[in-house]
């Protein structure tokens, strides 16, 4: 089992080294931008402290807009439902009487926590930078909402947002695709890899970078990863293949060798890592950028760039990227049919479209489990959980958890089941739509021979039911799944 598990971790980790940095508002480098709110203070009508309104029966009347939903707007909804953010195309809350002509919508999405997108629980350790409403706040907005959505300001009050994006002051290189794309309005998601080429003649170190997205309304999110020279002329192929810029992509860059460096999401910003620190690039070594389009509006072409700053200091500590698989094993529900049902089938097949690379079996070995054990999850909700040794020490700077498109939860626990015990991460309700980094906000200490346990949740439901019936394994497809994570990690000097 040491063994496999040994040669398992090589290939997982050659395919998926993910890292991320520690955003530090610390560093000299990055600053913020901090547009200050212009609320109208002076127009709005009195109404009574918070004290008076518990007395009052009917207090959700006297709920201000002004003072108590519009700061709420302005910090956790304004960075992408404003001016041309991402959200813009779906709710346009550029002024208050948008904000309340909207309100309805509001109400539903912030009430089920759809939004703002955080899908982290609280059951996590607490994360720097968490973007989630408390109750308290989530309550005052639907009070608001229930009552009619009462505007006390001029309903032209613009909504401007209050969060601060961390960005480069000084970088080395601008990167771009030489070739960009284009979608149209109406078309579904797009997810795209382009090549971003920082031209390396000798080793540096990434010490920081910036993401600037172009078309902002249509560029949703990105994930960018550190691809090795030796996979270069398969991605100039690929690059190739399609008469637009990029290629279409989606669990990975489909090169094989997919090292994820960076997640960007609206609000994101520029990530610089702790002093000291960096991601080592050699020769030839590049980017794969996948950006993934929503075009619900049209746009023009999109030249979104990276912007990199590098170090050439020997002596910088490298990044430690640790990276953990469960089985995805989901066998057709009972009331499924057809030939891809058979594991071997589909095992076939999935072989077939990714140059024979399934992941599926090494994990089940390496997590002692055989197909049999997951062979009675029919009823449409499959699961899985894997114990498996840190093999790294250090601290941890962020995680992340991966599934595709029917994972429903995600869970990752460091020591389950000791008095030490904590859940590193927890995903009650999966969205693949918004991966996020997570950096924890207290130091936490990682040793080798600690455990962590992954558990993923799978629901047939979610599956398109244009597709023919499958067991569902682990490989890169939009239709495959995963269950997978990522702790990047620091020693201090
Ligand atoms: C990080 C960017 C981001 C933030 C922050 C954000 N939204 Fe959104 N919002 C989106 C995007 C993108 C969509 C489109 C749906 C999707 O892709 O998930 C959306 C969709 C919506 C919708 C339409 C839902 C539908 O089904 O049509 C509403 C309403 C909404 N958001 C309200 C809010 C409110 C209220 C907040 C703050 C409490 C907020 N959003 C925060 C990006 C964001």
């Amino acid at each position: 089992m040491g063994l496999k598990l040994a040669k398992l971790l090589i290939l997982v980790t050659a395919l998926f080294t993910f890292l991320v940095a520690c955003s530090s508002n610390s560093n000299e480098s990055v600053e913020t931008i901090s547009s200050e709110s212009t609320k109208q203070d002076t127009s709005f009508a009195p109404y009574p402290d918070s004290e008076e309104r518990l007395n009052g029966e009917d207090t959700a009347n006297l709920i201000s807009f002004g003072n108590e939903i519009l700061p709420i707007i302005e910090n956790a909804c304004a960075l992408c439902h404003t001016g041309r953010g991402p959200g813009v195309p779906h709710a346009k809350l550029d002024t208050a009487a948008e904000v309340s002509a909207y309100a309805f919508a509001i109400g539903a999405v912030v009430d089920s926590g759809y939004m703002p997108p955080w899908p982290a629980s609280d059951l996590s350790v607490p994360f720097l930078h968490d973007a989630s409403l408390d109750v308290d706040q989530r309550e005052l907005i639907v009070e608001w909402v229930q009552a009619g959505a009462p505007v006390d300001v001029d309903g032209d009050t613009p909504v401007m947002p209050s969060q601060e994006v961390p960005f480069l002051v000084a970088y080395d290189q601008e990167l771009s695709s030489p070739n960009f794309y284009d979608g149209e309005r109406g078309q579904p998601d797009e997810y795209r890899c382009f090549i971003f080429d920082p031209q390396l003649t000798e080793t540096k170190y990434l010490t920081g970078y910036e993401f600037i997205p172009d078309q902002t309304e249509v560029v949703h999110h990105l994930v960018g990863y550190r691809v090795t020279a030796e996979y270069r002329e398969a991605a100039d192929r690929k690059d190739a293949s399609e008469d637009q810029g990029g290629w279409s992509c989606f669990g990975s860059t489909g090169l094989g060798s997919d090292e994820i460096l960076t997640f960007w999401a609206p609000g994101t910003g520029a990530i610089q890592y702790q002093e000291g620190l960096g991601l080592q690039m050699n020769p030839g070594d590049f980017f794969v950028m996948q950006i993934h389009y929503h075009y619900d509006v049209e746009a023009p072409e999109d030249r979104s760039t990276f912007r990199t700053v590098w170090s050439t200091d020997t002596e910088t500590q490298p990044i430690n990227i640790s990276t953990f698989s469960g089985p995805a094993e989901i066998p057709c529900a009972e009331w499924e049919e057809g030939p891809l049902c058979e594991r071997d089938n589909a095992y076939l097949y999935a072989q077939a479209q990714y140059d024979g690379i399934v992941q599926a079996d090494q994990i089940l070995e390496a997590c002692g489990y055989a197909p049999d054990d997951f062979a009675d999850m029919t009823n449409g909700i499959a699961s899985s959980t894997c114990d498996q040794p840190a093999r790294f020490e250090g601290y941890i700077s962020a995680v992340l958890g991966h599934q595709h498109n029917i994972g429903a939860s995600f869970r990752m626990t460091l020591n389950p089941g000791t008095p030490a015990e904590l859940i590193l991460l927890d995903i009650p309700k999966w969205d693949f739509e918004w991966q996020f980094a997570y950096y924890p906000q207290e130091e936490i200490y990682v040793k080798r021979d600690d455990v962590i346990r992954l558990d993923c949740v799978w629901d047939r439901s979610l599956r398109p039911n244009n597709l023919e019936p499958s067991y569902v394994l682990w490989a890169d497809g939009s239709n495959d799944e995963m269950c997978f994570a990522v702790i990047m990690s620091y020693q201090k000097n």
